[in-house]
């Protein structure tokens, strides 16, 4: 029989072996690859000293291809809990020094109990993936696992802020637990995603590529879109999610967190009276507009390299998060493609689900014209940023900086469908297209007649411009609630945003809507 000092003993040799995880060298390994621990990682993202692990001593079953006699502690992912600014949050942070951080029976029975947890007590799941994906000694066991963390997953979805860091390897099937996830990060040149490597790559399509090419971090963040932002180390990473954290409600039920700041709400910006340029076709970045308004001009700005004439991103207006979706003019002149209405119906319904209000920054063109996007779906594609704007609740502000032409007047949460609050600057042309393409269409014939048809031409243009080209027309039927100036944006967003505080819209019952995937 052992003392109560030698069980204590033996309790903390048990912990010190499962802190080793797959020993000193294994550590020092992932250490020379530029990665940290499954344990150094979380001791980066949530607040010293909070972490609370659950399921240490857990260990395999499995009994095949000699895995009875190699049983770790933990099964190469750690679990548990902890704090993030002192608020609750739910950590699985796989250990690829334990079996390459495989996925087995056990291994994927922690993950989902930490889901269960979160989702039973509204906290977000946060999962740090380094991963050789399902183990292969545990067979159809393995892919059973993930299809269990799958399935918590989308149970997940919309109730508690999911967020995925890719830290290491993310092959095959592994890949869709992150990709239903709501943010996926990752690290250049130490980690990857995809279906099938490089190997699979060749032998199929004959392709010789990198595994940085094929799924490294800058081709996910800006050719796929699969992840929403790359950075250079891990530490930065795991920093970036505790800032994302900070702008996000613990869930669904809940209002996104207060963070008071010095700006003075009604603080005026002149500089906004000049942005932009008095020449319609000439470019000017909307993250200019964005810093020089919200708080302390920080825009923490998503899915950054992917889409990029259209920006989205988190910012707060006199302490309260905003989401923010802007067209870009300094990126296919702001164009809405498929890319950008994806990226941007996405982040619309994320907000929209984490009771995040919306301000729309607008200067569009239009959609983006060509064979390409036709083929490839603009129609089914476009509909999604449009089906987004209008299911959405949450108080919802639009900003109409420049042009607001055609059907993407209508999609960029105009008021028709919910917009709360449509202000237009001075600036503002809103119209059915541009003077140009108009005049020559509904003027053709008398062009054509006219003794001089390039000074009728300009006739046209300007009275054209003179009518439509302004946010009157669009003022006097109310679909615009205001025109300001533009350096008292901030001010009247922040009280517009204060009127909506209460707002309670609901969509009819059902069992859900149909968006056009
Ligand atoms: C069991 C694995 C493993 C796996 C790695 N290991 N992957 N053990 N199952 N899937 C073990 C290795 O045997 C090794 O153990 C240790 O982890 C480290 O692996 P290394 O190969 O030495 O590391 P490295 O050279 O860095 O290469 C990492 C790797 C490679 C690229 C991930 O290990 C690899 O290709 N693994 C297999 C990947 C894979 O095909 N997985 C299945 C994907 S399909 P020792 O004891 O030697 O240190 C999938 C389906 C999911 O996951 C389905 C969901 C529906």
């Amino acid at each position: 029989m052992l003392s109560n000092d030698e069980l204590l003993r033996d309790l903390y040799a048990r912990r010190e072996e499962a802190h080793e995880g797959g020993g000193a060298d294994r550590i020092a390994k992932q250490h020379e690859k530029g990665k940290l621990s499954a344990r150094e990682r979380i001791e980066i993202l949530l607040d010293d000293g909070s972490f609370e692990e659950l399921g240490m001593f857990v260990r395999h079953q499995t009994r095949e291809f000699g895995l009875a006699e190699n049983r770790p502690y933990g099964d190469g992912v750690v679990t548990g809990y902890g704090t993030i600014d002192g608020r609750l949050v739910y950590v699985f942070s796989q250990d690829f020094t334990v079996f390459g951080g495989s996925l087995g029976q056990a291994h994927a029975d922690k993950i989902v109990k930490i889901m269960k947890l979160a989702l039973e007590n509204g906290a977000p799941i946060i999962g740090l993936n380094d991963s050789g994906g399902a183990r292969i000694q545990e067979g159809v066991v393995s892919l059973g696992g993930y299809a269990d963390i799958f399935l918590q997953n989308t149970m997940a979805s919309g109730v508690v802020p999911q967020i995925s860091a890719i830290l290491g390897p993310c092959a095959g099937g592994a890949v869709y637990s992150p990709a239903i996830t709501d943010f996926i990060f990752m690290v250049r040149a130490s980690s990857y995603m995809f279906v099938t490597g490089p190997n699979v790559v060749k032998t199929v399509t004959q392709e010789d590529v990198s595994f940085e090419d094929l799924g490294g971090a800058d081709t996910h963040a800006s050719k796929s879109g699969v992840a929403h932002l790359a950075f250079n180390s891990e530490a930065e990473c795991l920093q970036a999610i505790r800032e994302l954290m900070s702008f996000l409600p613990l869930n669904c039920e809940e209002p996104p967190p207060q963070r008071p700041t010095e700006d003075p709400a009604d603080r005026a910006d002149t500089s906004l009276n000049d942005l932009v340029p008095s020449n319609p076709n000439k470019p000017y970045d909307m993250r200019e507009v964005i810093t020089r308004i919200v708080d302390d001009g920080r825009f923490l700005e998503i899915h950054t390299d992917y889409a990029p004439n259209i920006l989205v991103g988190f910012a707060r207006m006199d302490g309260s998060t905003v989401g923010i979706v802007a067209n870009n003019p300094s990126v296919l002149a702001g164009c809405l493609d498929i890319d950008s209405s994806v990226k941007g119906a996405r982040f619309v319904r994320f907000c929209d689900a984490f009771n995040i209000p919306l301000l729309v920054f607008e200067d569009v063109p239009g959609f983006m014209p060509g064979t390409d996007q036709e083929w490839r779906g603009i129609i089914r594609n476009g509909a999604k940023l449009l089906y987004a704007f209008c299911e959405a609740t949450v108080p919802k502000i639009t900003v109409i900086t420049r042009k607001a032409y055609g059907g993407a007047y209508d999609v960029m949460n105009s008021k028709h469908i919910r917009g709360d609050l449509n202000f237009a600057w001075p600036t503002a042309e809103i119209a059915v297209m541009g003077p140009k393409g108009a005049v020559e269409i509904i003027y053709r014939r008398q062009i054509a007649a006219a003794s001089d048809p390039k000074a009728e031409e300009e006739r046209f243009t300007e009275e054209y411009r003179e009518r439509f080209a302004n946010p009157y027309v669009a003022a006097e039927y109310g679909y615009v609630d205001d025109v300001i100036e533009p350096a008292e944006t901030r001010k009247r967003l922040i009280r517009g945003l204060q009127m909506l505080k209460n707002k309670a819209a609901k969509n009819p019952p059902r069992k859900h809507g149909n968006i056009p995937l």
